[in-house]
């Protein structure tokens, strides 16, 4: 059953030991027993407009004193829901499988409209951004631990999570003791992968066997909890920078990745963070089509400075509004002379997302006519030639022993004709079908 839960509201107990301010929480379920437990600190950093080509940019944390109006607990889904100051609240929806729970979103809202924290603030709305942390697989009855800092980044909104203790679906009504620690506590092993490289058969000199094809992931954005998927990609991505004058090249890990973005009418925006890689992808709408617009990359080597790369003057992932783009075969993007970006099983629909699933897609001019001419032409010369070998064969046992044989040549002639002019025709066809797959809807 679905059951709103009652919640009790902890004051940490202004313990000195503890220097800065920890928000404590837990909730009850209907049957009053514990069911939801958090101890963590937020630190908020939101740009926000104060005039004309002028922002500042507030900065504050969660505070102790939180509200957990709202927040439920039920056997497979669970919402921590902190309300505080004027209006904000902060929002973390779990789900629960067999064996783990994992955070499903994170929903910040802010009201601008709060002039002790947003002074001078040009607008007065209220605004949210989502976020998908990696916070998976933690396992059941035990809490999720993470003293170091995370940065959640979305748009002008950067959340610094940190100390964070949270434990959702809590049986027996008491908090477990055991905890399932984050990646970026665990003593430094190496998280590079194990590149022993099995060579199977003989050793051919294959001089660029770098990098796996990276793992596809799945990338989506809703406005609020409630509300199924406005932006949805899936796609594996490797990028290759300049470092000097070598070439580097980087996996997207989709399990180490948070999520974050926002779907807006005419832009919208997914943003992919892991250790190493923060990318942008800023999509634009023009009513009818929409494109890919703009990519700002940062790559964060093992050594040197970080690689910054930003393009606003993209037009690629070109496909209709209410539909989706598909790109299976690796695509290269330029985005600047020094970074390249490498898709490989692309699919995107950044607009007009229906109950959470692709739309028709539009493929790539790189899947389309690539394989779809070749076929069409291959399947009509093998046709045709078949066309002319029938043509001769029967044209030679008519009329090869009558006053007609003169015909043999005339009707050899015809069959080839055709045969021209079928190929002629076929191609055309496959011409006409790959381009009409980026005009209809
Ligand atoms: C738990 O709540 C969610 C929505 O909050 C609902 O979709 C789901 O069916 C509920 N599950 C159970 C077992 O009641
Ligand atoms: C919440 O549940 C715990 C036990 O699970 C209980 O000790 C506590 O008193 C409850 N809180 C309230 C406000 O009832
Ligand atoms: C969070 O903000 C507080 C107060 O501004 C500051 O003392 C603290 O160092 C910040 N913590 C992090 C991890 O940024
Ligand atoms: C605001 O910035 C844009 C682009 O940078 C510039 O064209 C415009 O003149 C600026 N407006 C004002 C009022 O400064
Ligand atoms: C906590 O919030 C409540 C309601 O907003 C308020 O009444 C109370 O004084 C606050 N406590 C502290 C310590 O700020
Ligand atoms: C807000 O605007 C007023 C005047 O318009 C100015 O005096 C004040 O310094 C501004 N406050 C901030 C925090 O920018
Ligand atoms: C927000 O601002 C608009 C105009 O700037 C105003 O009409 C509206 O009343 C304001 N709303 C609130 C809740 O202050
Ligand atoms: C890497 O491979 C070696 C040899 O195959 C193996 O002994 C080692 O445990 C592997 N390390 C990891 C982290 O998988
Ligand atoms: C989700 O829907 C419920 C009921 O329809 C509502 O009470 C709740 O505020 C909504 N949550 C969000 C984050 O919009
Ligand atoms: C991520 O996926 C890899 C394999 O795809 C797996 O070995 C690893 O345990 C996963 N990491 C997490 C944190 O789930
Ligand atoms: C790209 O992102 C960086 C870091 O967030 C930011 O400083 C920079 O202004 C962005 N560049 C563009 C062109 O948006
Ligand atoms: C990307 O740049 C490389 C080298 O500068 C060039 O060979 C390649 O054709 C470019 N690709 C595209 C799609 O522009």
């Amino acid at each position: 059953m679905f059951c709103c839960a009652f919640l009790v509201l902890f004051l940490a107990l202004g313990n000195e030991l503890h220097l800065s301010h920890a928000t404590e929480v837990s909730v009850n379920n209907t049957e009053n027993k514990l069911c939801l437990y958090a101890n963590l600190m937020v630190n908020f950093s939101v740009t926000y407009e104060v005039g004309v080509n002028k922002s500042e940019t507030a900065l504050f944390v969660l505070p102790e004193n939180v509200t957990t109006e709202g927040s439920t607990c039920n056997d497979t889904t669970s919402t921590l829901q902190l309300g505080f100051g004027d209006g904000h609240s902060w929002a973390v929806k779990f789900t629960k499988d067999t064996k783990t729970y994992q955070v499903d979103a994170i929903v910040f809202t802010y009201n601008l409209n709060d002039s002790s924290v947003f002074p001078n603030s040009t607008s007065n709305e209220t605004k949210s951004v989502m976020v998908k942390p990696t916070i998976t697989n933690v396992g059941v009855d035990t809490y999720y631990s993470c003293k170091s800092k995370v940065l959640l980044k979305v748009e002008s909104v950067t959340q610094t999570l940190y100390d964070v203790a949270l434990q959702a679906f809590v049986t027996n009504g008491s908090k477990s003791d055991t905890d399932t620690v984050c990646a970026a506590d665990l003593p430094t092993t190496t998280v590079a992968p194990n590149t022993t490289v099995t060579t199977t058969a003989a050793p051919t000199s294959t001089p660029t066997p770098t990098l796996p094809t990276p793992t596809t992931g799945n990338y989506s954005i809703a406005p609020d909890f409630n509300s199924t998927a406005c932006l949805m990609a899936t796609f594996g991505l490797r990028i290759g920078y300049k470092q000097g004058d070598k070439v580097e090249t980087i996996n997207l890990v989709p399990n180490a990745t948070n999520v974050g973005g926002a779907c807006g009418v005419n832009s919208s925006d997914l943003i992919l963070t892991s250790n190493t890689i923060t990318i942008m992808f800023t999509f634009s709408n023009d009513s009818k089509m929409f494109h890919l617009h703009a990519l700002n990359i940062t790559v964060k080597p093992a050594t040197g400075a970080p690689v910054v790369a930003a393009n606003t003057n993209m037009s690629v992932w070109v496909a209709a509004v209410g539909s989706s783009y598909m790109c299976n075969k690796e695509q290269t993007l330029n985005v600047t002379d020094t970074l390249t970006l490498y898709t490989f099983a692309l699919r995107v629909q950044p607009f007009g997302v229906k109950k959470g699933e692709f739309a028709t897609a539009h493929e790539c001019s790189l899947d389309d006519t690539s394989i779809l001419i070749p076929i069409i032409v291959g399947a009509a010369l093998a046709c045709l030639i078949l066309i002319v070998v029938i043509a001769y064969v029967i044209a030679v046992e008519c009329f090869m022993d009558s006053d007609l044989s003169f015909l043999v040549p005339i009707a050899v002639g015809v069959a080839l004709g055709f045969l021209i002019i079928l190929v002629l025709i076929s191609y055309l066809i496959g011409r006409r079908k790959s381009r009409t797959g980026y005009q209809s809807v």
